[in-house]
């Protein structure tokens, strides 16, 4: 079976600081933008189905040169998102839904190291029945949590705690259906979509994510992933 993909990509990226390149899934690393080398896993891998990328509608210009720079399928389908990443995967969700792909997989534009191993991971974890599945990694870090004043409160035992990645792989029936729930119910702050399979009672299976697959966040992520890209080239 495939599964369906949706990119979101309708951020504004403002932690990782204002650029001449636009938002931060449009910066060049390596050679090309982030995007180009988060959608091209997904067009070269086998197991894709229809793919949905959702950009913001003042990036037309930006997200059609950065097409211009992968080197996988173009058959992409392009949506406008929303205020918060919540609405913009809605957005691209219902757009999926007329394409009749049985399954979707939910991704960050903006983590372009995901490979085709984790994927293969996430589809399986699909295949055995699960309905919600979640790539995560171990939290490797002691944790504290603080008071305002930054005084240390407690040592948060770190046992039994995870570091949730993307792409976050559903029935698209079932997450589809959480979603329209939960934006119908006022709510449109959830920053990832399997805490809206918790809300919605929907069980959430965790698979190993992968220590490459990084958030490009801030600015130093990007020259960091540039750098990184730089170096395989030569
Ligand atoms: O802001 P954050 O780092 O959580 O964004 C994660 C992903 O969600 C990014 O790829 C970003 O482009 C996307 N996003 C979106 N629509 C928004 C906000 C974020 O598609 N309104």
């Amino acid at each position: 079976f495939s599964c369906g993909v949706v990119i979101v990509a309708a951020g504004r990226g403002e932690r990782a600081g204002q650029s001449a390149e636009g938002p931060k899934q449009y910066r060049t690393i390596g050679d090309r933008p982030v995007i180009a080398h988060t959608l091209d896993i997904f067009a070269t891998w086998p197991g894709a189905g229809p793919i949905v990328v959702v950009i913001h509608p003042d990036d037309e210009a930006l997200f059609a040169a950065a097409r211009m720079c992968m080197s996988g399928r173009a058959d992409l389908s392009v949506v406008h998102g929303g205020a918060t990443r919540q609405l913009s995967v809605l957005a691209g969700l219902e757009a999926l839904s007329g394409t009749g792909a049985p399954y979707v997989m939910i991704h960050d534009a903006v983590r372009p190291f995901i490979d085709h191993a984790l994927l293969g991971r996430c589809r399986e974890a699909l295949g055995s029945g699960a309905e919600a599945v979640l790539p995560a990694i171990a939290v490797a870090d002691t944790l504290k949590r603080t008071t305002e004043g930054r005084l240390v409160e407690e040592t948060v035992p770190r046992a039994g705690l995870y570091a949730a990645q993307t792409p976050q792989c559903f029935r698209l029936e079932a997450i589809l259906a959480a979603h329209r729930r939960a934006s119908a119910s006022g709510r449109s702050d959830f920053t990832d979509d399997a805490s809206i399979a918790e809300w919605a009672g929907l069980p959430v299976l965790l698979v190993e994510g992968a220590a490459d697959n990084v958030k490009l966040t801030l600015k130093r992520d990007i020259s960091m992933a540039d750098e990184r890209l730089s170096r395989h080239a030569v």
